[in-house]
């Protein structure tokens, strides 16, 4: 088999900053064989790889000189499940939200919290993808991996992933260059499908405070799955840019996490301080409001900005560049540190940053 190759590719249609990059060679993958071929390809086969899936969650700062792979690995099928949960396994290169929302049409909810995430299925397990009280990690029986320095299949239980916040071993893997962190050339990581795990026995996961406000606000005192969605999908509405319309990368920057010690000298500093706690003693900070708190909401420079209604979110205004929007980051960053002393690091994989 063979796979059609693209030099000189642009980018821009194909991730939702939408500015403009270009990749040296881009490639679509369909399925293990198309991955197969291209580690066999000379033009390709010792040049950096990188996997995109919706090119939600990342930021090209340059271009890429190396492999831009598409994946388009499909399929939603049930496979053997047991007495307590459902199985599902979705292809890498699935559309996220359609899937969630087409099991829950077809009886198969518990990712209603995870409604309206853009992106692929693949790249779910990549960071963990998390919402309104859920992640992902919670939700999975495996992970399906083409490994593609020795061209092997492998099914990784959700402990093997290491998933923790916005995190999980694939953001760690030194090994091979598909995927993030990753510096070494040729084909590494991919994940071509992954296999998710469904309670039979619903409940609502309803406890994240601007969830339950919204359910309350629609009378919805025991809400069903559908309800949960609708609830989730409103509020990602009100509070996050649609691509479509302003690019973007959703959350920019992740949440930090500080110790009770440090907590306690910001709490003092700054009252409104927005954190929770977290096991062991430990908080996570709200960065979207440590962000604001600098005065930094709306803040425009050159043609990148600081979204509006979320200063986690940084935005497109239009025509910018990868690079522009890499300095405004900065920038925030640097005014979070002098202003907090802490530092937030991005969420995104930025490329040439
Ligand atoms: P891409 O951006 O294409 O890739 C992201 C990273 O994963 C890259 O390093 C890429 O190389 C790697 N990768 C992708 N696919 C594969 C694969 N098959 N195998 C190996 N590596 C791969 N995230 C949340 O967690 N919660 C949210 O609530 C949320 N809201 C968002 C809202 C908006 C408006 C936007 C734009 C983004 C939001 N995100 C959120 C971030 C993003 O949607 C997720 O991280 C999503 O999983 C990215 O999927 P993708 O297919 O677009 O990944
Ligand atoms: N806040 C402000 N000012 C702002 C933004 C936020 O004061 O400009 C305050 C809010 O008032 C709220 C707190 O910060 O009290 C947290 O804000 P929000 O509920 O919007 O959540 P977040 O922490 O900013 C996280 C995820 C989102 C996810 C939501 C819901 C991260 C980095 N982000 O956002 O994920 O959808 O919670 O669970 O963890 C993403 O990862 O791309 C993403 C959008």
């Amino acid at each position: 088999m063979s796979v059609s190759l693209q030099q000189h590719a642009s980018l821009q249609p194909f991730h939702t900053f939408g500015t403009e990059a270009r990749a040296a060679w881009m490639a679509v993958a369909d399925s293990v064989d198309a991955l197969r071929s291209l580690r066999m390809d000379a033009r390709v086969r010792d040049l950096p790889w990188l996997i995109l899936g919706g090119g939600s969650n990342v930021l090209f700062a340059s271009d890429f000189e190396g492999l831009v792979i598409r994946m388009a690995v499909r399929g939603v099928e049930e496979v053997d499940g047991d007495t307590d949960a459902w199985r599902i396994r979705v292809g890498g290169g699935e559309n996220w939200s359609d899937v969630v929302a087409r099991l829950l049409h077809s009886d198969r909810p518990g990712l209603e919290n995870l409604a309206g995430i853009p992106g692929t299925g693949g790249a779910a397990p990549i960071q963990n993808i998390g919402a309104y009280g859920v992640e992902l990690a919670e939700r999975l029986h495996s992970v399906t991996v083409w490994d593609g320095r020795h061209d092997v299949l492998h099914e990784l239980s959700p402990e093997e992933c290491e998933f923790g916040y916005r995190d999980s071993v694939f953001k760690r893997d030194g090994g091979g260059s598909g995927l993030p962190g990753a510096e070494l050339a040729g084909p590494g990581r991919v994940v071509v499908a992954i296999t998710l795990r469904l309670p039979r026995r619903w409940a609502a996961v309803a406890g994240y405070a601007e969830l339950e406000r919204e359910l309350r606000a629609r009378g919805e005192e025991r809400p069903g799955p559908r309800e949960v969605f609708d609830a989730v999908l409103a509020i990602r509405g009100r509070k996050l840019p649609d691509p479509a319309v302003l690019g973007n990368a959703g959350s920019f920057f992740k949440n930090p996490i500080v110790s009770r010690e440090v907590h306690a000298e910001l709490l003092a500093h700054a009252p409104s301080l927005v954190s929770y706690p977290l096991a062991g003693g430990r908080y996570k900070l709200a960065a979207g409001w440590l962000i604001d708190a600098c005065g930094l909401k709306g803040y425009t420079r050159g043609r990148a900005g600081v979204f509006e209604k979320q200063a986690l979110v940084l935005v497109n205004r239009g025509g910018a560049s990868g690079r522009e929007i890499w300095e405004l980051a900065q920038e925030v960053q640097e005014r979070v540190r002098e202003r907090f002393g802490v530092c937030i690091e991005p969420e995104p994989r930025i490329i040439g940053g």
